[in-house]
């Protein structure tokens, strides 16, 4: 690749011996990148998965110390077994895993399944597992989360579901999620830290699951044509995973609309900066999901 694709811009790593990363659907696309560039450096990588069957597959396919949980985050009662089963130290937590645009739908515990997978599934993951992480949580969000508020009175969005605005509202609740993270963290003196980042735009898996076929067609031919590749899109991730920045940062590509370019610290809209948001909707998910904050 050269140019906009530059593999220049792919951040250096450095030795990873002796770290611990969870990636949540590391079975495909950016979260599969991320886990093989973590493991390729010397990290002991969980494949945090709901199908463990691909799960041994894929880790086949990487180089480095890798291992398969399940994990379903449509399904609390599979994020507290993962969490049960695991009693060792976790430098970081990657959020990774995600739908987009599907169909109006409910997870096992009856949150709509975009809020339910992307935000609601990882808030509960974090809690259960902060007192064993110790460097950061990096949960990705989207460019995508730049549209209206979080519904704090109908975070399901019922009676007015549109699948473009429930992703939105989940990928905005990954960055509140990621602001009020770091201020606790802060507020007990806790050195671990919160990031979010974004891959800007790559051809995954993500792209094939929306409610109305023929955006699954379209979006096809747009993988082909405008988006990067999931490599490329793993860089801001694992940028995240490895820079020394600052609480609180979002990470994503710095070039042309943060959708090109070395990976470094990006813009975010003004509602994913509400503190008082952010702090409402860690109360409702706490409400929701029943796993309050641990330290
Ligand atoms: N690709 C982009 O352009 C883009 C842009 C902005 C943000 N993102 C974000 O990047 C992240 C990774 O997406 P991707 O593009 O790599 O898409 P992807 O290839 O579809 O990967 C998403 C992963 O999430 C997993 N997953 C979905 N539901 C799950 C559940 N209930 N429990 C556990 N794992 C589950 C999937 O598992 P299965 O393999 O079993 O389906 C899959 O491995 C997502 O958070 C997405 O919102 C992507």
């Amino acid at each position: 690749m050269s140019g906009l694709f530059d593999s220049s811009t792919a951040p250096a790593l450095p030795d990873l011996s002796g770290s611990v990363y969870v990636v949540t659907g590391a079975n495909s696309g950016i979260g599969f990148e991320a886990a093989k560039k973590l493991a390729g450096a010397g990290g002991h990588v969980v494949l945090a998965v709901r199908d463990v069957v691909r799960g041994r597959a894929t880790a086949a396919q990487l180089d480095g110390s890798t291992e398969v949980r399940e994990l379903d985050l449509a399904d609390l009662s599979s994020v507290r077994s993962f969490a049960a089963g695991w009693d060792g130290p976790i430098t970081t937590l990657v959020n990774n895993a995600g739908i987009m645009m599907v169909a109006e739908g409910r997870t096992v515990d009856g949150f709509e399944r975009q809020i339910g997978t992307n935000h609601l599934g990882h808030f509960a993951l974090t809690n259960l597992l902060l007192p064993q992480i110790s460097d950061r949580v990096v949960t990705i969000s989207s460019g995508l989360h730049n549209g209206p508020q979080v519904d704090l009175d109908n975070l399901d969005l019922e009676g007015v579901y549109k699948p473009t605005r429930a992703y939105q509202q989940s990928k905005l609740a990954n960055l509140l999620f990621t602001v009020e993270l770091q201020r606790r963290l802060e507020e007990v003196g806790s050195p671990v830290r919160a990031h979010a980042a974004h891959p800007g735009y790559s051809a995954t898996n993500l792209q094939s699951h929306h409610a109305n076929p023929l955006m699954n067609r379209l979006m096809a031919i747009s993988n082909r044509v405008v988006a990067t590749s999931a490599e490329f899109g793993a860089r801001p991730t694992v940028h995240a995973v490895v820079a020394d920045l600052p609480g609180n940062s979002y990470v994503g590509p710095t070039g042309f609309q943060g959708l090109r370019g070395a990976p470094g610290p990006n813009p975010r809209s003004t509602q994913s900066r509400d503190a008082d948001v952010a702090r409402r909707l860690w109360e409702l998910s706490e409400e929701r999901t029943s796993v309050t904050w641990p330290l």
